[in-house]
């Protein structure tokens, strides 16, 4: 199927929910500079689904409702796309952002087994050194934003987890990336910039950065495809291509070197920021945090788990997930032309209180003994977009809230709770996740000892 709007039913058939009628900038400014409060005010005036028309994405359906969400996650690829995400053009071809139907299905199949949440038991190890070596420098006893410690923790998790980089490769895309991040993030928000106007213009400057990433990533496609141990290595990219020479398929490696860019743009920041906001929400329920402290004297991880799950609900580090609508989409009442975009927005079905009782109180309980509900909980999107990273993500917070909880002790906070910012690709805490930690003079719990070669306490008593 081409990604051409096809139009099924006459016009007269399509309806779309009530909305605004402001003009299209007023809505734009107002949905940039406002958004969780001019999507409060919609709700509370339209209900569970409403229409705003908004500058550049055009016609747009917000859907607040689990049913309605229901219907986005289970709509047919051909009826419903990815939403022509504008990471997908920066990303490149190779990207599952720039894919839809038959092609990204199949991109799917290839890179699912990979991340299948069995197999990610293999990177505790690597995580609880990453965090580790990370968190040495952490001040005592003075306020730090944990937001940058959780960013380097988690693109070198990246870089050797996915990539499978290590020695200069692994300094150097360590180096190199977060730059050309950074830019590209410029360039998604003013595609203006993508044109050369001269060599420090940020669109030059990202062809440069991307250039030389090229050729790192495919020095290390090519280091793998010729490993005769390949079938032993544990990296996502050597279970990636030891599937896609499986099926016997060409390996394009420029499309490789994209979709590997893609997993780190994905799951880079969005993971740090949710470890920020884990940060930030526990020194405001000390009482959470003496749990968790005493939990992970032991080798049970519920309570964990379930501070996660509730961290994600709380604060969703991405707000929405856009479709575009390609086929006659019903949803619920009404039928949704071609051409329409639908959002389903997590912020407002998370702080719902039909869905969530006391939804504005934070409290992991919620989720011990309970798995959250797959349409009301969807901080990681849903149907057959749903995020690739999610049981990446979860060990990965899990191991890095471990590792803090067991070395450090977390101080409590007064103040209040930090403010949302976006900062490119997700919302973090304003003041990034500020914490004032002191060191554990021996830390807390078995498997920590015996990691950093010291002798296991005696007693596991909590030495603060
Ligand atoms: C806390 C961390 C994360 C959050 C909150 C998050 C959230 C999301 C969301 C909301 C989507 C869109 C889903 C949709 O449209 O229905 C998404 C897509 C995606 N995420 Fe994540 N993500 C996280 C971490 C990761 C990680 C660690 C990776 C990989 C290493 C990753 C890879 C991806 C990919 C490849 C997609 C595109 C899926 C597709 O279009 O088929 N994410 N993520």
């Amino acid at each position: 199927m081409s990604a051409t709007l096809i139009s099924h039913a006459p016009a007269d058939e399509f309806r779309l929910p009530d909305g605004p009628k402001s003009p299209k900038l007023v809505n734009g400014l107002l949905a940039l500079f406002a958004q969780r409060r001019f999507v409060r005010r919609l709700q509370g005036r339209y209900g569970d689904a409403y229409t705003v028309d908004l500058p550049v994405i055009g016609t747009t359906v917000i859907v607040t409702h689990p049913d309605l969400v229901k219907a986005v996650y289970t709509a047919k690829p051909t009826v419903l796309h990815g939403g022509k995400n504008p990471l997908g053009g920066l990303l490149g071809p190779g990207s599952l952002f720039s894919m839809d139907e038959e092609r990204h299905l199949q991109e799917r199949r290839t890179l699912l087994p990979p991340f299948h949440g069995d197999r990610m038991r293999s990177y505790d190890e690597l995580i609880e050194e990453e965090a580790l070596n990370a968190m040495q420098a952490w001040p005592e006893g003075e306020p730090f934003a944990t937001i940058d410690t959780f960013k380097r923790v988690t693109l070198r998790v990246i870089l050797r987890a996915v990539f499978g980089a290590e020695g200069t490769e692994l300094t150097e895309l360590e180096e190199l990336l977060p730059r050309l991040t950074a830019v590209g993030q410029r360039l998604v928000t003013a595609p203006i910039l993508r044109r050369d106007f001269g060599s420090w213009s940020p669109g030059r400057r990202y062809r440069r950065m991307r250039r030389r990433y090229n050729e790192i990533a495919t020095a290390l496609i090519e280091e793998r495809l010729t490993d005769p141990g390949l079938s032993e290595r544990i990296d996502i990219l050597a279970l990636m291509l030891a599937r896609l020479l499986q099926d016997g398929a060409e390996i394009n490696r420029a499309e490789v070197a994209d979709e590997l860019l893609t997993l780190l743009v994905a799951g880079h920041e969005t993971t740090a920021s949710s470890l920020a906001w884990t940060v930030e929400r526990l020194r405001r329920h000390p009482e959470v945090l003496r749990r968790l402290e005493r939990e992970v004297e032991g080798d049970d991880s519920t309570l964990r788990t379930a501070t996660i799950l509730e961290v994600h609900r709380v604060r969703p580090v991405i707000g929405t997930t856009g479709r575009m609508v390609m086929q006659p989409f019903q949803l619920g009442d009404w039928c949704l032309p071609p051409g329409t975009r639908v959002v389903t927005q997590a912020s407002a079905v998370h702080a719902d209180d039909r869905f969530h009782p006391n939804a504005a109180s934070f409290d992991p309980d919620r989720y011990v003994g309970h798995k959250p509900d797959t349409y009301s909980w969807i901080p990681f999107g849903g149907g057959v977009r749903r995020c690739l990273g999610a049981a990446f993500a979860q060990l990965e917070m899990d191991v890095v809230l471990r590792t803090m909880l067991r070395h450090f002790e977390l101080m409590p906070a007064d103040a209040p709770g930090e403010r949302e910012s976006f900062r490119g690709v997700a919302f973090a805490p304003a003041r990034g996740g500020v914490a004032v930690v002191r060191r554990r003079g021996t830390p807390i719990g078995s498997a920590a000892s015996e990691h950093i070669g010291q002798s296991r306490p005696a007693d596991k008593e909590v030495v603060v």
